[in-house]
């Protein structure tokens, strides 16, 4: 796994959070090891905006790669305060995660570069909804 940590941080300077103030950036990174950047963008419709989780893979996807090859996902935030905080993937990403990894992409969630905690989309969102094989 690369650590993605030191492009994260510059990758959240890309991030419209004009009225949350909370910066996210998420690196996703597909079977043959090409990497995608999201960053969250906000509404001022709320519901409207999108995470930078969703972004980083409708970018893998609009670049060519293929339906269920993101194999992982790497995210980095920081508050209102400027303060780098762990953001676990909000429910509506675990679920794009899941169908667009199989459901076996690794999520890797940074505290700081050598603070990084790692886990299966599996355990995130167990019994995934899923219709097809
Ligand atoms: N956000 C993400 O980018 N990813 C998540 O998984 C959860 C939330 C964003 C959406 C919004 O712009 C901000 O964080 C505050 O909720």
């Amino acid at each position: 796994m690369i650590n993605y940590y030191d492009d994260l941080i510059l990758l959240l300077d890309a991030s419209s959070a004009p009225y949350s103030g909370f910066n996210v950036a998420s690196i996703v990174v597909d079977k043959d090891g090409n990497s995608f950047k999201g960053v969250n963008v906000e509404s001022v419709a709320y519901p409207t905006t999108m995470c930078a989780e969703r972004t980083a893979i409708f970018s893998a996807i609009a670049s060519g790669v293929k339906s269920g090859d993101i194999v992982e996902v790497h995210i980095l935030a920081r508050n209102i305060d400027k303060k780098i905080m762990r953001a676990f993937p909000c429910g509506s990403c675990r679920q794009v995660i899941a169908e667009q990894s199989k459901n076996e992409a690794t999520i890797y969630v940074y505290a700081s570069k050598k603070d990084v905690l790692e886990h299966k989309i599996s355990e995130l969102l167990p019994n995934a909804f899923f219709t097809l094989d």
